[in-house]
Protein backbone atom coordinates (compact mmCIF):
# COMPACT_ATOMS: atom_id res chain seq x y z
CA UNK A 1 0.00 0.00 0.00
CA UNK A 2 1.49 3.27 -0.70
CA UNK A 3 1.19 6.39 1.35
CA UNK A 4 3.25 8.97 0.51
CA UNK A 5 2.35 12.79 1.38
CA UNK A 6 3.92 15.31 -1.11
CA UNK A 7 7.40 16.10 0.18
CA UNK A 8 7.97 11.87 1.33
CA UNK A 9 10.49 10.18 -0.64
CA UNK A 10 9.28 7.60 -2.67
CA UNK A 11 10.73 4.17 -1.56
CA UNK A 12 8.88 2.53 -3.98
CA UNK A 13 11.17 4.01 -6.49
CA UNK A 14 14.11 1.92 -6.84
CA UNK A 15 17.67 3.58 -7.16
CA UNK A 16 20.57 1.68 -8.11
CA UNK A 17 19.64 -2.17 -8.83
CA UNK A 18 16.09 -2.21 -10.16
CA UNK A 19 15.07 -4.70 -7.76
CA UNK A 20 11.52 -4.09 -8.92
CA UNK A 21 12.43 -6.14 -11.95
CA UNK A 22 11.60 -9.81 -12.27
CA UNK A 23 14.81 -10.36 -14.14
CA UNK A 24 16.65 -8.50 -11.26
CA UNK A 25 14.87 -10.74 -8.76
CA UNK A 26 15.64 -13.98 -10.40
CA UNK A 27 19.47 -13.69 -10.74
CA UNK A 28 19.63 -12.28 -6.62
CA UNK A 29 20.48 -15.35 -5.13
CA UNK A 30 22.71 -16.53 -7.39
CA UNK A 31 24.73 -13.05 -7.85
CA UNK A 32 24.77 -12.50 -3.81
CA UNK A 33 25.49 -15.79 -3.61
CA UNK A 34 29.42 -14.91 -5.19
CA UNK A 35 30.33 -13.01 -2.29
CA UNK A 36 28.29 -13.90 0.70
CA UNK A 37 27.51 -17.06 2.85
CA UNK A 38 24.09 -16.13 3.66
CA UNK A 39 23.29 -19.17 5.30
CA UNK A 40 25.87 -18.97 7.71
CA UNK A 41 25.21 -15.06 8.07
CA UNK A 42 21.07 -16.14 8.89
CA UNK A 43 22.13 -18.86 11.22
CA UNK A 44 24.89 -16.51 13.23
CA UNK A 45 22.36 -13.52 13.01
CA UNK A 46 19.28 -16.20 14.31
CA UNK A 47 22.19 -17.43 17.03
CA UNK A 48 22.36 -14.46 18.43
CA UNK A 49 18.76 -12.77 18.30
CA UNK A 50 17.59 -15.95 20.27
CA UNK A 51 14.38 -15.74 19.69
CA UNK A 52 11.78 -18.54 20.71
CA UNK A 53 8.51 -19.61 19.65
CA UNK A 54 6.06 -16.60 20.91
CA UNK A 55 8.54 -14.23 18.96
CA UNK A 56 7.43 -11.41 16.43
CA UNK A 57 10.49 -10.41 13.76
CA UNK A 58 10.22 -7.62 11.25
CA UNK A 59 12.50 -7.91 8.42
CA UNK A 60 12.79 -4.73 6.41
CA UNK A 61 13.78 -5.16 2.81
CA UNK A 62 12.88 -9.15 2.92
CA UNK A 63 14.41 -9.45 -0.66
CA UNK A 64 13.83 -13.23 -1.88
CA UNK A 65 13.02 -14.24 1.86
CA UNK A 66 15.79 -16.35 3.04
CA UNK A 67 16.69 -14.66 6.40
CA UNK A 68 12.52 -14.83 7.07
CA UNK A 69 11.87 -18.10 5.96
CA UNK A 70 14.86 -19.31 8.44
CA UNK A 71 13.42 -17.21 11.25
CA UNK A 72 9.81 -18.20 10.86
CA UNK A 73 11.07 -21.84 11.90
CA UNK A 74 11.65 -20.38 15.36
CA UNK A 75 9.12 -17.71 15.67
CA UNK A 76 5.58 -16.98 15.99
CA UNK A 77 5.45 -14.88 13.33
CA UNK A 78 7.74 -13.13 10.32
CA UNK A 79 6.44 -10.07 8.63
CA UNK A 80 8.72 -9.77 5.43
CA UNK A 81 8.36 -6.53 3.90
CA UNK A 82 9.35 -5.39 0.44
CA UNK A 83 9.16 -2.69 -1.96
CA UNK A 84 9.39 -5.28 -4.74
CA UNK A 85 6.96 -7.08 -5.70
CA UNK A 86 9.34 -9.09 -7.82
CA UNK A 87 11.46 -9.46 -4.78
CA UNK A 88 8.58 -10.80 -2.16
CA UNK A 89 7.00 -13.39 -4.88
CA UNK A 90 10.83 -14.95 -4.92
CA UNK A 91 10.22 -14.83 -1.19
CA UNK A 92 6.64 -16.54 -1.38
CA UNK A 93 7.39 -19.36 -3.39
CA UNK A 94 10.13 -20.08 -1.30
CA UNK A 95 7.74 -20.21 1.76
CA UNK A 96 5.48 -22.46 -0.10
CA UNK A 97 8.24 -24.83 -1.04
CA UNK A 98 9.49 -24.87 2.36
CA UNK A 99 5.85 -25.26 3.78
CA UNK A 100 5.86 -22.29 5.98
CA UNK A 101 2.57 -20.45 7.05
CA UNK A 102 3.74 -18.23 9.57
CA UNK A 103 5.37 -15.30 7.27
CA UNK A 104 2.92 -12.30 6.52
CA UNK A 105 4.45 -10.77 2.86
CA UNK A 106 3.75 -7.07 3.41
CA UNK A 107 4.20 -4.95 0.27
CA UNK A 108 5.38 -1.79 1.62
CA UNK A 109 8.36 0.06 2.92
CA UNK A 110 10.01 1.75 5.87
CA UNK A 111 8.43 4.92 5.85
CA UNK A 112 4.85 3.71 5.21
CA UNK A 113 4.40 -0.32 7.20
CA UNK A 114 1.74 -0.32 9.17
CA UNK A 115 2.86 -2.81 11.82
CA UNK A 116 -0.50 -4.10 13.72
CA UNK A 117 0.58 -6.98 15.18
CA UNK A 118 2.05 -7.77 18.80
CA UNK A 119 5.18 -5.47 18.55
CA UNK A 120 8.27 -7.16 17.68
CA UNK A 121 11.05 -9.01 19.75
CA UNK A 122 13.43 -8.41 16.39
CA UNK A 123 13.77 -6.15 13.74
CA UNK A 124 16.34 -6.60 10.78
CA UNK A 125 17.61 -4.80 7.75
CA UNK A 126 19.72 -6.33 5.80
CA UNK A 127 21.13 -4.28 2.96
CA UNK A 128 18.13 -2.38 2.92
CA UNK A 129 18.64 0.85 4.89
CA UNK A 130 20.98 1.77 2.44
CA UNK A 131 18.01 2.51 0.01
CA UNK A 132 16.79 5.50 1.97
CA UNK A 133 18.67 9.47 2.23
CA UNK A 134 19.80 9.88 5.78
CA UNK A 135 16.94 12.08 7.17
CA UNK A 136 14.61 9.85 5.82
CA UNK A 137 17.06 6.69 7.71
CA UNK A 138 16.19 8.70 10.60
CA UNK A 139 12.13 8.53 9.95
CA UNK A 140 12.86 4.80 9.45
CA UNK A 141 14.67 4.24 12.78
CA UNK A 142 12.00 6.15 14.98
CA UNK A 143 8.98 4.30 13.33
CA UNK A 144 11.41 1.17 14.09
CA UNK A 145 11.44 2.33 17.64
CA UNK A 146 7.59 2.51 17.75
CA UNK A 147 7.31 -1.11 16.40
CA UNK A 148 9.75 -2.70 19.14
CA UNK A 149 9.09 -4.48 22.21
CA UNK A 150 10.75 -2.66 24.95
CA UNK A 151 14.46 -4.63 24.99
CA UNK A 152 13.82 -5.76 21.70
CA UNK A 153 16.76 -5.62 19.20
CA UNK A 154 17.56 -3.83 15.73
CA UNK A 155 19.78 -5.52 13.29
CA UNK A 156 21.34 -3.72 10.27
CA UNK A 157 23.77 -4.80 8.02
CA UNK A 158 25.13 -2.50 5.13
CA UNK A 159 27.39 -1.17 3.17
CA UNK A 160 28.87 1.31 5.51
CA UNK A 161 32.22 4.08 5.21
CA UNK A 162 34.45 4.69 7.58
CA UNK A 163 37.07 7.90 8.07
CA UNK A 164 40.41 7.58 6.93
CA UNK A 165 40.14 6.58 3.14
CA UNK A 166 36.65 5.82 2.38
CA UNK A 167 37.05 6.06 -1.40
CA UNK A 168 40.14 4.09 -1.06
CA UNK A 169 37.91 1.75 0.50
CA UNK A 170 35.34 2.13 -2.17
CA UNK A 171 38.02 1.25 -4.94
CA UNK A 172 39.49 -1.78 -3.16
CA UNK A 173 35.82 -3.43 -2.63
CA UNK A 174 34.96 -3.19 -6.13
CA UNK A 175 37.86 -4.91 -7.06
CA UNK A 176 37.31 -7.60 -4.46
CA UNK A 177 33.58 -8.32 -6.27
CA UNK A 178 35.39 -7.89 -9.51
CA UNK A 179 37.49 -11.23 -8.25
CA UNK A 180 34.70 -13.03 -6.73
CA UNK A 181 32.39 -12.33 -9.78
CA UNK A 182 33.68 -10.53 -12.68
CA UNK A 183 32.89 -7.21 -14.22
CA UNK A 184 28.53 -7.44 -13.38
CA UNK A 185 29.94 -7.72 -9.76
CA UNK A 186 32.08 -5.05 -9.86
CA UNK A 187 29.52 -2.93 -12.03
CA UNK A 188 26.85 -3.66 -9.04
CA UNK A 189 29.37 -2.04 -6.83
CA UNK A 190 30.03 0.65 -8.73
CA UNK A 191 26.21 1.55 -9.00
CA UNK A 192 25.66 0.97 -5.63
CA UNK A 193 27.98 4.19 -4.63
CA UNK A 194 27.43 5.81 -7.36
CA UNK A 195 23.47 5.66 -6.77
CA UNK A 196 22.23 4.50 -3.64
CA UNK A 197 22.67 5.77 -0.52
CA UNK A 198 25.19 4.33 1.83
CA UNK A 199 26.88 6.66 4.77
CA UNK A 200 29.28 6.72 7.17
CA UNK A 201 29.49 5.12 10.22
CA UNK A 202 29.23 7.79 12.25
CA UNK A 203 25.98 9.22 10.22
CA UNK A 204 24.49 5.85 11.45
CA UNK A 205 25.92 5.28 15.09
CA UNK A 206 24.35 9.05 15.79
CA UNK A 207 21.16 8.04 13.48
CA UNK A 208 20.72 4.91 15.59
CA UNK A 209 21.66 6.63 19.69
CA UNK A 210 19.53 9.82 18.97
CA UNK A 211 16.44 7.17 17.73
CA UNK A 212 16.86 5.63 20.84
CA UNK A 213 18.88 2.68 20.17
CA UNK A 214 21.98 1.79 22.34
CA UNK A 215 24.67 -0.05 19.90
CA UNK A 216 25.65 -3.27 21.44
CA UNK A 217 28.26 -4.21 18.69
CA UNK A 218 29.28 -2.79 15.53
CA UNK A 219 31.27 -4.93 13.62
CA UNK A 220 33.53 -3.71 10.20
CA UNK A 221 34.44 -6.29 7.36
CA UNK A 222 36.15 -5.99 4.08
CA UNK A 223 36.50 -2.26 4.58
CA UNK A 224 33.09 -1.03 4.19
CA UNK A 225 30.49 -3.97 5.26
CA UNK A 226 29.32 -2.57 9.11
CA UNK A 227 26.85 -4.85 11.21
CA UNK A 228 25.09 -3.17 13.72
CA UNK A 229 23.71 -4.47 16.75
CA UNK A 230 21.22 -2.13 18.98
CA UNK A 231 18.75 -2.49 21.86
CA UNK A 232 15.63 -0.48 21.88
CA UNK A 233 16.15 1.63 25.04
CA UNK A 234 13.07 3.97 26.04
CA UNK A 235 13.23 7.38 24.47
C1 LIG B 1 20.08 -5.71 -1.58
S1 LIG B 1 18.45 -6.33 -1.33
C2 LIG B 1 18.61 -7.11 0.29
C3 LIG B 1 17.75 -8.35 0.42
C4 LIG B 1 18.01 -9.18 1.68
N1 LIG B 1 17.64 -8.46 2.88
C5 LIG B 1 19.44 -9.64 1.76
O1 LIG B 1 20.09 -9.43 2.78
O2 LIG B 1 19.91 -10.26 0.81
C6 LIG B 1 17.59 -4.85 -0.93
C7 LIG B 1 16.08 -5.06 -0.80
O3 LIG B 1 15.52 -3.90 -0.17
C8 LIG B 1 14.33 -3.56 -0.84
N2 LIG B 1 14.04 -2.15 -0.58
C9 LIG B 1 14.49 -1.05 -1.22
N3 LIG B 1 14.00 0.06 -0.67
C10 LIG B 1 13.22 -0.34 0.39
C11 LIG B 1 12.42 0.33 1.34
N4 LIG B 1 12.35 1.66 1.37
N5 LIG B 1 11.74 -0.39 2.25
C12 LIG B 1 11.82 -1.75 2.24
N6 LIG B 1 12.54 -2.45 1.35
C13 LIG B 1 13.24 -1.75 0.43
C14 LIG B 1 14.61 -3.91 -2.28
O4 LIG B 1 13.41 -4.05 -3.04
C15 LIG B 1 15.39 -5.21 -2.15
O5 LIG B 1 14.54 -6.33 -2.12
Amino acid sequence: MQDITPFQFNEFKQFGVDYGLSAEAEVYDERHGQFRDVENENRLLLDRLDLDPDSVLIDFGAGTGRLAAAAARGCRMVYAVDVSEAMLAKAKARAEAEGLSNIAFCHAGFLNYRHEGAKAAAVTASFSLHHLPDFWKGIALGRIHQMLAEGGTLFIRDIVLQDGDPLGAISDFVETQRGLGGDPLAEDAQMHFREEFSTYDWVMRGLLERHGFRIQDELFSDGVLAEYYCVKEPL
